[in-house]
This record gives C-alpha cells, sequence and structure tokens, in this order.
C-alpha cells in the first residue's frame, strides 16, 4: 500500500525498433510484483540500427502508450544500449568506493575508446571483499550525447526518468531474479530483438562482456518478402507463428548462424583475456526468441542447452495486469522493461 500518496513503483520503459514495452512493479510488498504491462508497435523505420530517425513519432508513441496504460508515469526506469554504452572489466588497486569514483576518470582513459570529456561513467566493484592488492571493476561508460538525447526524447514524451540504466544491466536484472540459481560456469544472456541482437556474458553470474550482433526478426521478414515474395504483412505472420510457411527453417538458419558467430566470437576473446571455462549455456530473450524453430536451431549450430528464459518464471503478474495481452506470448520480449522495474525505487 502506497502511503502519503509516495509510489512504490517502479516502471521500465523500453524503446525498441519494433515494439515499445512497459512494464510496471510494484515494490510495497514482499517482494515485487508485476501490476501492469503494455506494449505498442512502433511504425517502421522510425528507430534504425539503434539510431532514433524520428524522434517526434517516438516520442508520441511513448505518450499513447503511457496514457493508454493509464500507468501514473512517476518512478520511470529508462535506459540506454548499443555500441555507444562500453562495459567492460578491469582491474585496478584496491581502494574505497569514494577513492575509486575519483580516480575513474583517469583508468576509463585506459580503457575507453571515447573522448573522456564527453563520457559518463559509472562503475562497480565486483569483489568487494576481496583482501589483494587488486580489485575487479565493472566499468561503465556511455556517450554523455546518447544520454541527453534520450532525456531530450522523453521530456517530449512529458517523462522524467528517476534512473537511465543500461540496457545489458537490465536483461541481466531480469534473468538473475528468475533464475538465482544459474550462478556457475559461462551463461550467454542473448536477446533477439527486431533488429539488434545483444549478447551478454555472464561469469559466476558477473557481466562481464557485451556485444551487439546487427541481426533481428526483421531480417528474416524481409528476406522473406525478397525471396519468397510475401507481402510484410505475410512475412510477420510467420516470423511470428501465427502462420505456417513450410521453408522458414531455412531462413531461421541464416540468422542463427550470424548470432552463432556473435556469441562464440565473444566467448572465445573472453577465453583468452580470462582463460577460463568455456560456454555453458546460453538463455535467450526478446521477441525473436519467438521465431518459430530459433531457439532449437540455436542450440543445435552451438551444441550447448539453450533455452528461452521466461522473466515472470519467480516474478509474480497480478491478475490482469498485461489485459489486453497474451503474456505468455509477450513474455520474452518483456526481459529487459522487466529488469528495469526491478530497481526498487
Ligand atoms: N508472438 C510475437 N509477438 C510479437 N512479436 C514477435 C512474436 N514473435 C516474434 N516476434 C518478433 O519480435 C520482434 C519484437 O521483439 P523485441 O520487442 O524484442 O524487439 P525490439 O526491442 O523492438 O527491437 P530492438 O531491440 O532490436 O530495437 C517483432 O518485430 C516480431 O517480429
Ligand atoms: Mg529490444
Amino acid at each position: 500500500m502506497a502511503f502519503f500518496g509516495r509510489s512504490k513503483s517502479s516502471t521500465g520503459l523500453d524503446i525498441g525498433s519494433g515494439f515499445i514495452k512497459l512494464v510496471q512493479v510494484d515494490h510495497s510488498g514482499d517482494r515485487p510484483e508485476v501490476t501492469r504491462v503494455a506494449i505498442r508497435p512502433l511504425l517502421p523505420d522510425a528507430i534504425v540500427e539503434g539510431e532514433v530517425m524520428d524522434p517526434s513519432l517516438v516520442a508520441r508513441t511513448v505518450k499513447e502508450l503511457v496514457d493508454d496504460s493509464g500507468i501514473r508515469p512517476d518512478g520511470l526506469v529508462a535506459s540506454i544500449g548499443g555500441h555507444d554504452v562500453i562495459i567492460k572489466k578491469i582491474t585496478m588497486e584496491r581502494m574505497a568506493e569514494d577513492d575509486a569514483r575519483q580516480v575513474l576518470p583517469f583508468e576509463a582513459e585506459r580503457h575507453v575508446p571515447f573522448d573522456p570529456q564527453s563520457v559518463e561513467l559509472d562503475f562497480q566493484i565486483l569483489d568487494p571483499e576481496g583482501d589483494g592488492a587488486k580489485m575487479d571493476v565493472l566499468l561503465v561508460a556511455a556517450k554523455r550525447d546518447l544520454v541527453q538525447d534520450k532525456l531530450a526524447l522523453l521530456s517530449d514524451a512529458g517523462l522524467q526518468p528517476r534512473v537511465v540504466d543500461v540496457d545489458a544491466f537490465a536483461l541481466h536484472n531480469a534473468f538473475e531474479h528468475n533464475h538465482p540459481e544459474v550462478r556457475d560456469g559461462v551463461t550467454a544472456l542473448v536477446n533477439v530483438g527486431h533488429e539488434m541482437t545483444n549478447v551478454n556474458i555472464l561469469v559466476a553470474g558477473i557481466p562481464i562482456l557485451t556485444r551487439d550482433i546487427p541481426f533481428g526478426s526483421r531480417r528474416i521478414r524481409e528476406d522473406l518478402q525478397r525471396e519468397r515474395g510475401l507481402t510484410a504483412e505475410e512475412a510477420e505472420e510467420a516470423v511470428q507463428g501465427r502462420a505456417r510457411l513450410s521453408d522458414l527453417d531455412a531462413f531461421v538458419d541464416r540468422g542463427v548462424e550470424d548470432v552463432a558467430m556473435g556469441i562464440e566470437r565473444a566467448a572465445a576473446f573472453l577465453m583468452t583475456e580470462d582463460s577460463g571455462e568455456s560456454l555453458g549455456r546460453v538463455f535467450l530473450s526478446g521477441g525473436g526468441a519467438r521465431i518459430p524453430g530459433l531457439a532449437e536451431a540455436l542450440g543445435r549450430r552451438l551444441g550447448i542447452e539453450t533455452r528461452v528464459a521466461n522473466p515472470f518464471e519467480r516474478v509474480p503478474v497480478r491478475p490482469g495486469a498485461a489485459e489486453p495481452l497474451n503474456l505468455d506470448e509477450a513474455a520474452p520480449m518483456l526481459q529487459l522493461p522487466l529488469g528495469l522495474a526491478l530497481r526498487s525505487p
């Protein structure tokens, strides 16, 4: 219950190139509960390859979604991602967190290929209990423009976020809430979206490497249009599994090959850096995880256990919260906004 009108809710907002997604989580009880889910498609080409081409259209769509959902937009958590956000595990002299914050800009200069004047930095000490001379730190650097553009877009939609998080951390956060048992070895979280696939490699449960692969459901749809002469609608029906297409597998396999290579490359990079274990399992999310046959094909190609993550496996959803959506169908697309909303106020 919210006393004195103070909201104990967080709302995650994920602005994807295919769909805009909102998930509201109530944090006032013993454990977080999803109280509202809403999604809305974005018109084609408003966002292309992570770049917002038509900010006013995107802002309008966000505003319509928020208004229609009935969500009070305080406690909004937005996020940034893509290649202008760098996440890197670094090693530095052990020191207190406040001291680390002071020296971070100098450390970052050695690790981040951006102009230090134009980046926002954040970090997390990965082994705060350690007592060695060195400590492991997860460094996050984002181009300041990226943050400012996001804030400007939200402001056009009449919104002011409480927090701007990072996509990869939100995906990981949702995963941790639902699969706390998966902490050993190397795990890849793979979010297959409309245009982009984000790969997030976890070692012992900690995200230490992210990569973006330029593949998404859009590519399969466009291949089907070009090579099979389908209309955009017919192709999308097949991609979403609403219409059966006998040779969809061949189109899926091509995309899977790109995703598999991206995952393998990231895992190989990690092995040379950390001389650690090889990849143990893959958890898929994003709307692309629902493309018929994709999860199975990726598992076969990689030769390792590949599952579709369910963001609501251990996070309860209040009855009716997702109306009129079919939550089982939409669930994989909600991994990112749920992860944002799980940040408690
Ligand atoms: N049952 C389904 N319902 C909706 N979309 C589906 C379904 N199955 C597959 N998809 C595909 O998933 C895509 C949306 O996935 P998602 O919301 O993860 O992408 P996005 O976040 O908008 O894109 P990106 O992150 O690449 O910008 C749709 O464009 C659609 O082609
Ligand atoms: Mg997405």
